[in-house]
C-alpha cells in the first residue's frame, strides 16, 4: 500500500446539483425523526449525530430492535476491537422473521421469488410462511449435530432457500460462511477448509440462461479433502441427477420434512458472531470477515429505512447475490428485520432478453431498486428501447453500490429507470463495514456520480499520509474515526492480519483510525468522490477479487513461471482482468495456451475471476524483495506514465511489458 502516495488531485468538478422533490423530503422517514428530534437542516442532523454517534446508536438500537436482555453498556471500545450493546441478548433472526410471524406482519409477503425459466411461476413467501421453513431447517440443521458456534458453509444461487439458510443457521447460533455460487470448488474448498464448516448447503444445480447446470459436483469436489464437513444439505432446485454419497448427502426436503415447524431463537450475545463471510484482500487468502448479532441487528435496517426509506407498502429489490455482502446486509437481514417484502431473482438480467428486469419490475410493481453499476452501463449499452418499453411507474427511489458510478451512467440510470426524476442513493460501503456509510438520504440535494456524506452515526473523512484531513479537491486515504455497531470485528482466526489490514497505517498518530482501501475527494461543498482502491484488488462486474488470488491460479497450472494480473478499465464492467505470464522453460507460446489458461482459473477460482486477456511476456518489474510491481504493470500496458522506477530490481522488465489498449 505504501507503494502509492495517498494524496491525488481531481481533474474534474461535477457541477450538476438533482434536488429531491419536496414531497419526497416532507414524507421520508429521515425528516420524521428530524421533526421528533427538532432538527430542521440536514447539515446539523448529519452533524450532531455523528458527535453523538454512540447515543445515536443507542436510540436506533431501541426504535429497530427487539432485546432479549438490554445492553450494561452501549460501547466498549478498545481500539481496535469494538463491542457494542455490551451484556445484550438477542438474535437477527427474532428480529428478522419471529415476531412477524407472530405480529400484524404474519400474511405480509416476505418474498417474491422469480425463478429464470420463463414457464416457472413466481412464488411469494408470507413471514408466517417464511417463519416455519426457517423453524424446519433450523430443526433440521440440529438433527444433523449443528450447535451454537459451528461454521455452516451455504454455496447457492439466489433462490429463497438461501436466505431460509442463512436465518436458521442464525437462529441456532450457528455462524454461516456463505460462499458466492460463481466461485468454483477450488473457491469453495479454501473457504470450508478455513471455516472448518460441518455442513455445507447447496443445490443440485440452478438454472442460467434457461438452462439447468449443476452445482453440487463442486461441492463434492471441494469437500472431498476437508474433514470437518459431516453432512452436505441438497436442495432440489434444478432437477437433475448428481453423484451421491448416502452417508454423507442428505435432501433438503427430506430433512425438513420431519421436522417442526416451531424453533426458538437462541438467546445470544450481542456480540456473538453471526456469520463469516470471505472476502478478497491484498494476498491470495481471502479473508474471513466476522460479524455480530447485535450490530446486525440494528445497522443493516436502519441504514435501509433511512437511505432508501422503506415504507409498509414498498416493494423492495436489490439485484445483489447472496453470495456477497450487499446480498447479507440487504436482501436478506436488513428487509427482513424491517418487515418489507423483497424480490429474489434466480438469473441473468439479460435472459430471455435485455427487458427481463423491467418486465420483473412492472410485473411486482417493485418501488425501490437498487442495483450496481456495471448492469446500469451493461443496459446502456443495449440500449433504452429495452426500459421504454415497459412501465416503470411504480418505481420511486433508486439505489447504486459496488463501484464508482461514472455520471453519464447515472444520468442515464435517472431518465431511463427514473423517468428522469428519480433519487439515486449511491451508497459507498464494504463487506467489512456491513452497511452504508457514505450515502445520501432522500432528503439530500445529489451530484452525479458522488456518494455525497457520511451518514448519521458516522465519523468518515479523508486523509493524507500524515493524517491530515485532505483540503478540497485533493485525494486521499478514506478512514472512519469512530466505531459503528454494523462494523466488521475480527478476521476469522487471523488477528495479526486484521490489526495490520485496517488500523495499522494510523496507529502511531490516531490509533483506532480505520483505513477503508479506497482513496476518495471530497468537493467544496463535502461531497465525497470514490476514486477507487489503494490496494491491489480488483473490481470486476462489482465484484471484488484479488490480484494475487489470480495469480496463484495461474501459477496453479504446470506450463506457468510467474504471473502478474491487473484490472484493464473496461466501459460495462469497470475492469476487466488481464494477466501477463511467463511461462516455465519448455512451454511454447501459443494461442490455445492462453485460451487454456483463462479456463484454467475459472476452473480453479470461478467464472468471475476469468481473464479477459492474457499475454506472454519474459519478465514482469519487481522490487528488490520479489514483489511484482502490479502498478508499474499496469502503468506501462495501459500507455500512462509509469513513475519512479527505482525502486526496481530489474527495470528492463518493463520495456517488455505490451501495450495492451
Ligand atoms: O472500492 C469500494 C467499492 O467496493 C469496495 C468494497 O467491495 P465489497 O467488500 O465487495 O463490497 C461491495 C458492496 C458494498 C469498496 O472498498 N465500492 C463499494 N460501493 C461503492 C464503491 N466504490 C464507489 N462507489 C460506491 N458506491
Amino acid at each position: 500500500m505504501a507503494e502509492q502516495k495517498a494524496t491525488t488531485s481531481v481533474l474534474l468538478e461535477e457541477t450538476r446539483i438533482f434536488p429531491p422533490s419536496k414531497e419526497l423530503v416532507e414524507n421520508s422517514n429521515v425528516m420524521a425523526w428530524m421533526k421528533k428530534k427538532g432538527f430542521t437542516t440536514e447539515k446539523e442532523m448529519r452533524a450532531w449525530t455523528s458527535q453523538h454517534y454512540i447515543q445515536f446508536w443507542g436510540e436506533m438500537a431501541k426504535d429497530y430492535v427487539d432485546w432479549f436482555e438490554p445492553w450494561a453498556q452501549l460501547l466498549n471500545w478498545q481500539p481496535p476491537y469494538a463491542k457494542w450493546f455490551v451484556g445484550a441478548k438477542c438474535n437477527v433472526a427474532y428480529n428478522a422473521v419471529d415476531r412477524h410471524a407472530k405480529g400484524a406482519k404474519k400474511d405480509k409477503v416476505a418474498y417474491i421469488f422469480v425463478p429464470e425459466p420463463t414457464d416457472q411461476p413466481t412464488q411469494k413467501i408470507t413471514y408466517g410462511e417464511l417463519a416455519k421453513a426457517v423453524n424446519r431447517l433450523a430443526n433440521g440443521l440440529k438433527s444433523l449435530g449443528v450447535q451454537k458456534g459451528d461454521r455452516v458453509s451455504i454455496y447457492m444461487p439466489m433462490i429463497p432457500e438461501t436466505a431460509i439458510a442463512m436465518v436458521a443457521c442464525a437462529k441456532i447460533g450457528a455462524i454461516h460462511s456463505v460462499v458466492f455460487s460463481g466461485f468454483s470448488s477450488g473457491g469453495l474448498n479454501s473457504r470450508v477448509l478455513d471455516a472448518e464448516s460441518k455442513v455445507v448447503i447447496t443445490t443440485d444445480g440452478f438454472f442460467r440462461r434457461g438452462k439447468p447446470l449443476p452445482l453440487k459436483p463442486n461441492v463434492d469436489e471441494a469437500v472431498s479433502n476437508a474433514p470437518s464437513v459431516q453432512k452436505v444439505v441438497v436442495v432440489k432446485r434444478a432437477g437433475i441427477e448428481v453423484p451421491w454419497n448416502p452417508a454423507r448427502d442428505v435432501w433438503y426436503h427430506e430433512l425438513v420434512a420431519k421436522q417442526s415447524d416451531a424453533c426458538e431463537s437462541e438467546k445470544m450475545d450481542a456480540e456473538d458472531r453471526l456469520f463469516i463471510l470471505y472476502t478478497s484482500g491484498t494476498t491470495g487468502k481471502p479473508k474471513g470477515i466476522e460479524h455480530v448479532h447485535g450490530g446486525y441487528c440494528v445497522g443493516p435496517a436502519q441504514t435501509l429505512h433511512w437511505v432508501f426509506d422503506i415504507k409498509e407498502t414498498d416493494v423492495w429489490w436489490c439485484t445483489a447475490d447472496v453470495g456477497w455482502i450487499t446480498g447479507h446486509s440487504y436482501v436478506v437481514y436488513g428487509p427482513l428485520v424491517l418487515g418489507t417484502t423483497t424480490m429474489i431473482y434466480e438469473g441473468s438480467p439479460d435472459f430471455p432478453d435485455f427487458g427481463r428486469w423491467f418486465q420483473i419490475i412492472q410485473d411486482n410493481k417493485v418501488s425501490v431498486f437498487y442495483t450496481a453499476p456495471t448492469a446500469i452501463r451493461m443496459f446502456m449499452k443495449a440500449g433504452e428501447t429495452w426500459p421504454k418499453k415497459y412501465d416503470l411507474s411504480s418505481l420511486r427511489l433508486l439505489g447504486s453500490v459496488g463501484e464508482p458510478i461514472n455520471p453519464e451512467a447515472w444520468i442515464w440510470y435517472r431518465d431511463n429507470f427514473g423517468g428522469g426524476k428519480l433519487q439515486i442513493m449511491d451508497t459507498w460501503w464494504q463487506t467489512e463495514t456491513g452497511t452504508f456509510l457514505v450515502s445520501p438520504l432522500p432528503i439530500t440535494p445529489l451530484k452525479p456520480g458522488s456518494p455525497t456524506f457520511p451518514l448519521p452515526g458516522f465519523n468518515i473523512d479523508i486523509l493524507d499520509e500524515d493524517a491530515n484531513p485532505v483540503p478540497p479537491g485533493t485525494g486521499g486515504n478514506i478512514v472512519s474515526n469512530t466505531p459503528w455497531p454494523s462494523m466488521l470485528r475480527a478476521f476469522y482466526r487471523d488477528p495479526e492480519r486484521y490489526k495490520k489490514e485496517y488500523w495499522q497505517m494510523y496507529w502511531e498518530i490516531r490509533p483506532g483510525t480505520y483505513l477503508a482501501g479506497d482513496k476518495a475527494t471530497k468537493d467544496k461543498d463535502g461531497y465525497f468522490t470514490i476514486q477507487g482502491r489503494i490496494d491491489d484488488v480488483l473490481k470486476v462486474a462489482g465484484h471484488r477479487i484479488s490480484n494475487a488470488e489470480v495469480e496463484s491460479a495461474l501459477v496453479s497450472h504446470p506450463k506457468v513461471a510467474e504471473a502478474a494480473v491487473i484490472g484493464k478499465p473496461d466501459e460495462v464492467k469497470g475492469e476487466v482482468i488481464v494477466a501477463f505470464v511467463i511461462l516455465r522453460t519448455g512451454a511454447q507460446e501459443s494461442e490455445d495456451l492462453k485460451k487454456e489458461l483463462s479456463k484454467h482459473v475459472r476452473t480453479v477460482l470461478g467464472p468471475v475471476a476469468y481473464p479477459e486477456a492474457v499475454f506472454f511476456v519474459k519478465d514482469v518489474p519487481k522490487t528488490r524483495s520479489g514483489k511484482i510491481m502490479r502498478r508499474v504493470v499496469k502503468a506501462k500496458a495501459l500507455g500512462n506514465p509509469t513513475g519512479d522506477l527505482s525502486a526496481l530490481a530489474n527495470p528492463e522488465a518493463v520495456e517488455a511489458i505490451p501495450l495492451i489498449k
